[in-house]
């Protein structure tokens, strides 16, 4: 079978940031370490005022089809994923192709458009889409271009305000990928849960803690059909371990628990059982409860062990770079895990061609997607390629007070946008520049 999986990847942040430990948490009265230490986050990114999903959208898939030598002839779908949309009709993914075609000889006409939601694992359930129309023969030797697109922001007050980002990261789906090929098996733990939801409004209503338990628990179904198609995992056998990640604190509390279920029954829970004890039974406990809290005890000894903080430190940790600069990013952000990885790869020189990655997605209401990819060939060329340093260095600096007038620029009820100047000037980039008679948003290419 030929290989299908990404192909070529592009990251394109927000143009502004809020600082979490100097600016955010002095307003707050915190400590500075809740952010750093606790929740693992040093920055979040933000639009600026000429940006939205759109353009973010639209910037990163340009960048990516200038690099790759693409013309809309080479595309045959255009997904994004998004749990940001302005429009409960007329699709992100119909803006973005009429932003890339007022740029671009060709047009896209005969690509299928449209809009995938399911919270954050929306970007992911695109990137399947794109395998199974490229895997049933129906692409006609063209790519998808897969977008993930998200102004992550919370109500004020809220307490995801600390976690919220804004960015997008644009794929391209393709058979013989350059970077990495995806397995046909998958594992998924789905449930109808109210942990996360925005029922017609703009920002989320949120149940945090609930949303962290829910996380927790369908990544754990989603292993365990994991495991059932493609056999026990093998703690040597996966050199990265991407999660969804809407911020580190979380991806701590998901790998420990994937460690814990992986070593059961296995020499590696034997060989530590000397010093922590074998891993509590529910069987050998009168009631739930107290199950439960052997658990707890048990998987904090488990954290301080040597096994774990090494395997830790090399297959989950690194993924989290990005991360900890540019906050919670959404559909995007398990994709942002994955490129924080393959440049973890790039600074040890690590030659990483057929080594696997083990990619955890999740979306609150709630479903979690696990499978593997495999690293290509040309992944170190693809990888090396990205700017987001260099946009990281030039975001903005907002102090409290711009803050708060951009959380009221990209409320979509205040209708502020154009009583508040740019930070930045865009260069070379898609703008939002209004609405037109229909209320639709209206865009243009600034050279
Ligand atoms: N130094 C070090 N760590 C500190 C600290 C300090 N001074 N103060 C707090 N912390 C730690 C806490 O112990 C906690 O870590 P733990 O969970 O490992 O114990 C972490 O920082 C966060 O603190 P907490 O008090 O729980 O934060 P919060 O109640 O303000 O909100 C969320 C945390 C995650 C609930 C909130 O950000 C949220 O609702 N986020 C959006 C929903 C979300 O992202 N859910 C994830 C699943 S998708």
């Amino acid at each position: 079978m030929t290989p299908v999986g990404i192909d070529a990847v592009e990251i394109w942040s927000g143009k502004l940031k809020l600082d979490l430990p100097n600016t955010f948490a002095p307003e707050k009265g915190d400590d500075p370490a809740k952010y750093t230490k606790g929740l693992g986050l040093t920055d979040s990114s933000f639009p600026d005022v000429y940006e939205d999903i759109v353009t973010m959208a639209a910037n990163a898939a340009k960048r990516l089809m200038d690099r790759e030598g693409l013309t809309p002839a080479d595309v045959g779908r255009i997904d994004v994923a998004t749990e940001s949309a302005f429009d409960h009709s007329k699709p992100v993914s119909t803006y973005v192709a009429g932003c890339l075609e007022s740029v671009y000889d060709g047009d896209f006409t005969h690509a299928n458009k449209g809009e995938r939601k399911f919270a954050c694992v929306a970007g992911t359930q695109a990137i399947d889409d794109a395998y199974n129309w490229i895997r049933a023969g129906r692409n006609r030797g063209r790519a998808a271009l897969v977008i993930t697109t998200d102004t992550a922001l919370y109500a004020r007050g809220d307490p995801g305000e600390a976690t919220q980002g804004a960015g997008a990261v644009a794929m391209l789906v393709d058979e013989d990928p350059s970077i990495v090929e995806l397995s046909t098996a998958q594992g998924y733990g789905s449930k109808d849960e109210t942990d996360f939801l925005k029922p017609n409004q703009q920002f989320p209503s949120v149940d945090g803690k609930r949303s962290m338990q829910v996380y927790l628990s369908r990544m754990r179904e989603a292993l365990e059909d994991y495991e059932s198609v493609a056999g026990d995992l093998e703690l040597t056998e996966f050199r990265y371990a991407p999660f969804h990640t809407p911020f580190p604190g979380m991806v701590r509390k998901a790998a420990l628990l994937a460690y814990r279920h992986v070593i059961r029954d296995t020499d590696h829970e034997t060989a530590l059982a000397e010093d922590i004890g074998r891993q509590p039974r529910e069987p050998d406990f009168e009631d739930r409860e107290a199950y439960e809290a052997a658990i707890r005890d048990y998987m904090d000894e488990l954290k301080t062990t040597e096994p774990y903080q090494h395997w830790y430190d090399d297959t989950v940790e690194p993924t989290l770079g990005l991360s900890r600069s540019v906050g919670n990013w959404y559909t995007s952000s398990v994709h942002v895990a994955r490129v924080s990885a393959l440049r973890d790869a790039i600074a040890r020189d690590d030659a990483l061609v057929g080594d696997t990655l083990l990619v955890a997605s999740y979306g609150s209401g709630a479903q979690a997607e696990i499978h593997a990819e495999t690293v290509c060939e040309g992944w170190r060329t693809g990888i090396e390629a990205l700017d987001i340093d260099a946009q990281l260095d030039a975001r903005y600096d907002l102090s409290w007070s711009e803050y708060e007038d951009v959380h009221d620029v990209h409320e979509y009820d205040k209708d502020l946008g154009r009583d508040v100047e740019a930070f930045t000037v865009p260069d070379g980039e898609f703008v939002f520049t209004g609405w037109g008679r229909m209320n639709e948003r209206t865009y243009e290419y600034v050279e």
